[in-house]
């Protein structure tokens, strides 16, 4: 069944940074969103050196858990090129996405707030793809220099799409970026069943990296297989975690 598509309700905070009114919570921190993201996705996942070793045009996948203003991806984007050092990359980019941004909000934050650079990709051509998202399974491309992104957007409440993923991606995923608001405002979000599905659908040498170091995501990343690190936080995080499929059990 095909469900209607709910965009997020934000409340722009000092026209800079977007809260949800649903889950009360922000998409990333006041202070630093790009810092914040290459520190805890970017390096949590060691994507420079990974990126740095990839042979010329291999394939790379990431999956991200909340899509929202998509700045995960474009700070990837604008770091990429210095990692690659001339070579190029097939970038999959899965994300699971319960509220897209509405297409006004997410051009607001793409051109006014993030300030996105136009030579990175056609940005302009994005956004009139966005627009014809639809609930479910949706497939853009993204040409940025070195890196052609198969933007795999699944729409709708990611516990809808886990079976499905999981099928589709089984042993394929390099990486996971474990974004979502704060485990106590999110609660349904960072389940045993998730936990399970990136263990199942990740690489042997796999890896995540989330900014919450909760005990029940901690747990839960571990129960379901994963060897946990606690790494140094940055801004106002003092430790993130990180992990590794070192195994196939
Ligand atoms: C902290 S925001 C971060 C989003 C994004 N990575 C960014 O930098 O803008 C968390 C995102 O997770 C999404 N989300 C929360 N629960 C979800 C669920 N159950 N399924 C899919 N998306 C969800 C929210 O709508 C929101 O866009």
């Amino acid at each position: 069944m095909i469900r209607d598509l709910t965009y997020a309700s934000i409340d722009w905070q000092n026209d800079t940074t977007p809260k949800s009114t649903v889950f009360d919570d922000c998409y990333f921190s006041v202070t630093g969103g790009k810092e914040e993201t290459l520190h805890n996705f970017i390096k949590g996942n060691k994507i420079p050196e990974r990126f740095g070793n990839a042979p010329d045009g291999c394939g790379f996948t990431i999956a991200e858990t909340g899509f929202g203003t998509g700045s995960n991806l474009w700070v990837l984007l604008e770091h990429a090129g210095d990692y690659l050092d001339g070579r190029s990359l097939e970038l999959t980019f899965v994300s699971f996405e319960k509220y897209p941004l509405a297409p006004g909000d997410l051009q607001h934050y793409l051109q006014k707030i993030y300030r996105i650079d136009e030579s990175l990709f056609d940005t302009a051509g994005f956004l009139a793809e966005y627009q014809n998202l639809q609930t479910g399974r949706n497939s853009l491309k993204i040409d940025s220099g070195s890196v052609t992104v198969n933007l795999i957007l699944y729409i709708g409440d990611l516990n809808d799409y886990l079976d499905d993923f999981a099928w589709e991606y089984r042993d394929g995923v390099d990486a996971w970026f474990l974004d979502g608001f704060a485990p106590c405002k999110n609660s349904d979000m960072w389940t045993p069943e998730l936990f399970k599905t990136m263990f199942m659908t990740s690489k042997i040498n796999g890896t995540f990296a989330t900014f919450t170091v909760a005990g029940m995501v901690r747990r839960g990343l571990r129960n379901a297989g994963f060897s946990i690190m606690k790494v140094p936080g940055c801004g106002l995080k003092r430790e993130i975690l990180t992990g590794i499929r070192l195994s196939g059990e």
